[in-house]
């Protein structure tokens, strides 16, 4: 980062990104599928994971507001963050992971990558949780309550945030011109993108929509064959209460509607999480939980194709759906409607309906009920990014049903698309594990490659002086 720059300065570059995309943002159509609020209820029944990681955690007095001069603006509230300053030699570079919509200690948990890449480049470690999340609640207990609370809740203030305690590290690290690089996946990774202007090397996985299921035909044709059969029982007299029964719920449904997201989610999150080793990022699943599990019974479609045809498709979808909820195998009933957030998420509806570009599509050939949604808009970003971007890198996995919206292109030298044909959810990140894929091993080596290019870079440019590849005053 350039150390010569002011903090104002910094928080302008990171007004002029965000207002280019707020413009995106506020072009689009909004559309809402069901699954459109599915984030709300996710993880409903995980167990909340209590990870052991090596960090240790800090809090920062951070500031309510960056943009305005309200009387509240300038309360104070506590910014966690963890640190692992195991593998750092002063000077080396300072990894930093933008949070997302979550605790923080999820995200170490889920991204050893950085913790694995660490001793190569002596790097510091750090993990900023997202405000409004975790224990970064600026109102305690009533951070949620309403708009007046909520209204401090959205991306540009989480990144002024971030700039804000970076800056605020390297100073009391007295390592000013230590290279920053961020890294964030999925909404963490939108985030970070944003930064582009600031000059921060990033890392970056950014998604958006629809689905692709790495899956036998049948199992599609039974899913997506299952909605139709659950409309068509949802309008019965009794309706709701034969549902209540195939769907094992714990009380009885109030509305279809939930049982659909119920479904939703669990094969959108099956398909997103679908990595080639065992995992528990959004819930315990084995390896390739979608069809090539090792065991019969621990892959979603093997369950559905293992079904008597006779069965309804419905209760064979349920049957699938009813891997990724209880792979424990300890679910009594299924909390649909009335689950706890163990995760802390409700932030993320708000900021689903405020400022993110997430919608859902689906065409009539999709295993999902058809929804439409039309991307040409979003293609914009590619014209922002080449204008004020440099040193990004987009992975993303094409089993991910997040990948089609992402940035799948190379758009300039410096930003650069990678892609994998099996990967899922930024499956990169996670911890390297013996049984890796080499397609794996090869992306990890050539994230790690490229990273270490532009450090390199940028320490020569700062022994000649030249302080960074970042905005221009010009691109403002
Ligand atoms: C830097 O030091 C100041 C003064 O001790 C402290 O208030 C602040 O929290 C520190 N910053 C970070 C990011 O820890
Ligand atoms: C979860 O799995 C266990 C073991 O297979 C089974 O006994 C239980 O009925 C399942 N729970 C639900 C709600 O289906
Ligand atoms: C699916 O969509 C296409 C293109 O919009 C349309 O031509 C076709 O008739 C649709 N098929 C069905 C079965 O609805
Ligand atoms: C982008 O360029 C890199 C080389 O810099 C290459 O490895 C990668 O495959 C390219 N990505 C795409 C999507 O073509």
């Amino acid at each position: 980062m350039a150390s010569s720059s002011s903090l104002s300065l910094h928080l302008l570059l990171l007004f002029a990104i965000l207002a280019i995309l707020a413009t995106l943002i506020e072009s689009k159509p909004t559309f809402q599928l069901p699954g459109a609020s599915f984030y709300k209820s996710s993880f409903k029944q995980a167990k909340a994971p209590k990870p052991k990681i090596p960090y240790t955690a800090y809090y920062f007095p951070q500031v309510l507001d960056h943009f305005t001069f309200h009387p509240k603006s300038s309360k104070i509230f506590y910014q966690k963050y963890l640190i692992n300053s195991h593998y750092w030699h002063k000077g080396g570079p300072i990894f930093v992971y933008t949070g997302n919509e979550g605790h923080i200690e999820w995200f170490a948990a889920n991204t050893g990558f950085l913790l694995d890449i660490a001793p190569k480049f002596k790097a510091l470690l750090v993990f900023i949780e997202h405000r409004f999340y975790g224990e970064s609640m600026p109102f305690g207990k009533d951070s949620y309550k309403s708009a007046e609370t909520l209204g401090y809740l959205n991306s540009q203030q989480a990144l002024a945030d971030y700039a804000v305690l970076i800056r605020s590290l390297k100073h009391n690290l007295s390592s000013e011109s230590s290279p920053v690089v961020v890294f964030g996946g999925s909404y963490g990774g939108i985030a970070t993108n944003e930064y582009v202007c600031v000059c921060f090397h990033v890392i970056n996985k950014i998604y958006f929509s629809a689905g692709q299921l790495d899956a036998s035909m049948n199992c599609y044709e039974v899913i997506k064959g299952s909605w139709a059969e659950l409309d068509a029982l949802s309008v019965q007299k009794e309706g709701l209460t034969e549902l209540s029964k195939i769907f094992r719920t714990c009380k009885d449904l109030h509305s279809a509607d939930s049982a659909l997201d119920w479904l939703w989610e669990a094969f959108v999150y099956t398909a997103m999480v679908n990595y080639p080793t065992e995992a528990n990022f959004m819930k315990p699943l084995p390896a390739y939980p979608v069809q090539q599990a090792r065991l019969l019974q621990m892959a979603m479609c093997k369950i559905i194709d293992g079904m008597p045809p006779e069965t309804t498709k419905l209760r064979r979808a349920i049957a699938g759906a009813s891997l990724y909820y209880n792979y424990s195998q300890t679910e009594k009933c299924f909390e649909i409607e009335h689950g706890a957030d163990v995760h802390v998420l409700s932030g993320w509806n708000w900021q689903a309906c405020t400022e993110m570009i997430m919608p859902m599509t689906c065409s009539n050939k999709s295993m999902f009920p058809p929804s439409g949604f039309d991307y040409k808009d979003v293609e914009r970003i590619e014209l922002a990014l080449k204008r004020f971007g440099s040193n990004i890198i987009f992975s993303n996995g094409m089993q991910d049903p997040w990948s089609r919206g992402g940035v799948l292109k190379n758009i300039s030298s410096s930003i650069i698309a990678l892609v994998t044909k099996k990967g899922a959810h930024h499956v990169d990140f996670r911890f390297e594990t013996k049984d890796d894929p080499d397609w794996l091993v090869e992306l990890r080596r050539q994230e790690v490659d490229i990273i270490q290019k532009w450090i390199h870079e940028y320490y020569a440019d700062v022994r000649q002086g030249i302080v960074s590849q970042c905005c221009r005053s010009s691109d403002l």
